[in-house]
């Protein structure tokens, strides 16, 4: 494209991938984040940071200044059980900075929207693997406040020269297999990176939400998607929103398969030759027993085949930067 994209959240976690990921298939890219969770380091210096808010108005300048035609929006607010709790930041950071964001792009000209939706979005589902076309009935605010914003992408494209996808993540975690970027919140809540923190010393042990699921083991099941093919899968999104302006998408991002929480555990321990210990606790404020995608519309729209559909490579990858980080004394 004769342009750049403009990364919102490129300094966190998952928007630091897509960066990689955009830079490494030749796009250029402008980086906007506000840096409250996110790292002005996790930004590949080949890209160009700015520091500001997604619903600051003057990022219709960037916009301009940079010749943006497509926004990857990755910044917003993540951890389900501190939705229930506040709800109205949820709101704020998720849908209503959102909706400000999607009207300076629109004002800016720029032609396509990739979204950061979330499995949340389903709430519990009637069928597991659950698939696009399913019902949406979340059952915590932050699956209804990126819910919200796939409402208003759908509105708005139909009323502007604008085309999205919205792609719903299941559990993201790894690292960069190269080693440069991963998960580095702080506090995180993700069960991958807290077991790999609990493996490198951080913390004691592992606590284990809930064991009366109706599933396997009882514990809860995710579909856990390594971080570097779900970037791929925003390149690769980005290419067809480009291909066919006529054209927008929601999508699945999960691999089609889950892992409960003891076998996540167990592959922590097979990896570090570590046991961990668990402390078997009740269940988190609206976690839903089982989540797994249906992938099959992914595999079919996109051009993108995941690489690293293995547990042990996830977790592998997910600690190596997790000694990187504590060598790093982060
Ligand atoms: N869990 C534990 N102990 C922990 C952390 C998590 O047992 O210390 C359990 C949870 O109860 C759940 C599973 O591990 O069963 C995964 O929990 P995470 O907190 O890692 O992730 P969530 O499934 O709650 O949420 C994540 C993302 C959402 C996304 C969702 C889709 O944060 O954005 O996956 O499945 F919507």
């Amino acid at each position: 494209i004769d342009g750049k994209v403009m990364v919102t959240g490129g300094g966190g976690y998952i928007g630091s991938h897509a960066v990689l990921a955009l830079l490494d298939a030749g796009y250029r890219v402008v980086v906007v984040d506000n840096l409250v969770t996110g790292f002005a380091w996790a930004v590949d210096p080949r890209a160009t940071l700015v520091e500001m808010a997604v619903e600051d108005p003057s990022i219709r300048d960037v916009m301009a200044e940079h010749r943006v035609r497509a926004v990857m929006h990755f910044a917003g607010s993540v951890v389900v059980p501190e939705s229930v709790v506040d709800p109205l930041k949820y709101y704020r950071n998720n849908t209503a900075a959102t909706r400000t964001l999607i009207e300076s792009a629109v004002a800016a000209g720029v032609p396509h929207f990739i979204f950061s939706s979330t499995a949340a979005t389903y709430g519990t589902p009637d069928k597991v693997p659950v698939a696009e076309g399913d019902p949406t009935r979340p059952i915590n605010p932050y699956g209804m406040s990126k819910l919200m914003t796939e409402a208003m992408l759908r509105d708005v494209a139909a009323a502007h020269p604008l085309n999205y996808a919205c792609l719903r993540y299941f559990n993201v975690a790894g690292a960069d297999p190269q080693g440069r970027s991963g998960q580095s919140t702080v506090g995180a809540t993700h069960l991958i990176k807290i077991a790999v923190e609990a493996a490198t010393g951080k913390r004691a042990a592992v606590s284990v939400f809930g064991t009366d699921f109706p599933t396997r083991d009882g514990t809860g099941v995710r579909d856990y998607i390594h971080v570097s093919d779900l970037a791929e899968a925003h390149v690769a999104a980005l290419k067809l929103l480009v291909e066919r302006p006529g054209d927008s998408h929601i999508l699945n991002a999960g691999y089609g398969r889950g892992f409960s929480v003891l076998e996540v555990l167990d592959a922590v321990d097979r990896v570090t030759n570590l046991s961990i210990e668990r402390r078997l606790e009740g269940r988190r404020a609206g976690d839903p027993a089982e989540l797994v995608a249906d992938n099959s519309a992914i595999l079919r729209t996109l051009d993108w085949t995941p690489r690293r559909d293995d547990l042990d490579g996830i977790v592998r990858d997910a600690l190596a930067w997790e000694r990187a980080l504590a060598e790093r004394g982060r």
